[in-house]
């Protein structure tokens, strides 16, 4: 593989991201108490790490899913076409569930996903996005809980990726061109 053509400066620690989640854990632990069992959707590949972390701070009985929407590709641009890759496993109709998402960026992807798991009767369907770039929003839509609020800069780091690279880093990075 070529060396990168870029620098990467952080901009959340993993200790910072550690906490956050541990704060949003007990939160959603309050939203779904009573739950028969909680049906925890990632979406691939970005939130593989953080849903990882997540469901392991999470003290109620939880199924883990994966649905994979195309984006972003190699590009920086996001793409208005959402195709699914890889629907559910389970089913959710009458379900408890929660999508992990690891950025929300125009919206697109969100507003897709959420439409078609709404269009199977989910009991409760609720959103948690580790990021969010609200200034770069084309569609009106906001997860329930929000790791971190970020600037319109291309991050990588703790699942997220540029083509395919530095999904490994255990923190978020902004990607610095050279
Ligand atoms: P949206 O449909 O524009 O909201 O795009 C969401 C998806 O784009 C995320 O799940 C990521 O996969 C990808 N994405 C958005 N911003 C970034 C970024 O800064 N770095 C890497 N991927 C990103």
């Amino acid at each position: 593989m070529s060396p990168r053509d870029y620098e990467i400066d952080e901009l959340i620690s993993a200790k910072r991201i550690a906490a956050r989640i541990e704060g949003l854990s007990r939160e959603i632990c309050d939203t779904f108490a009573g739950t028969d069992q909680l049906v925890v959707v990632g979406l691939l590949r970005g939130s593989f790490v953080f849903i990882a972390d997540l469901v392991r701070e999470l003290d109620l009985p939880v199924e883990v899913d994966f649905l994979e929407a195309s984006s972003y590709g190699d590009a920086m641009e996001s793409r208005r076409e959402v195709r699914i890759l890889k629907d559910l496993s389970g089913e959710i109709g009458g379900r408890d569930v929660l999508v992990v998402e690891d950025i929300v960026d125009t919206g697109f992807t969100l507003h897709h996903v959420l439409g078609l798991l709404r269009s199977r009767g989910p009991a409760r369907l609720e959103t948690i996005a580790l990021l969010d770039k609200p200034s770069r929003r084309e569609v009106d839509i906001k997860a329930t809980w929000t790791g971190f609020e970020i600037p319109d800069e291309f991050v990588v780091g703790y699942g997220i990726d540029y083509a395919q690279r530095d999904r490994n880093l255990p923190y978020i990075g902004t990607v610095r061109f050279t």
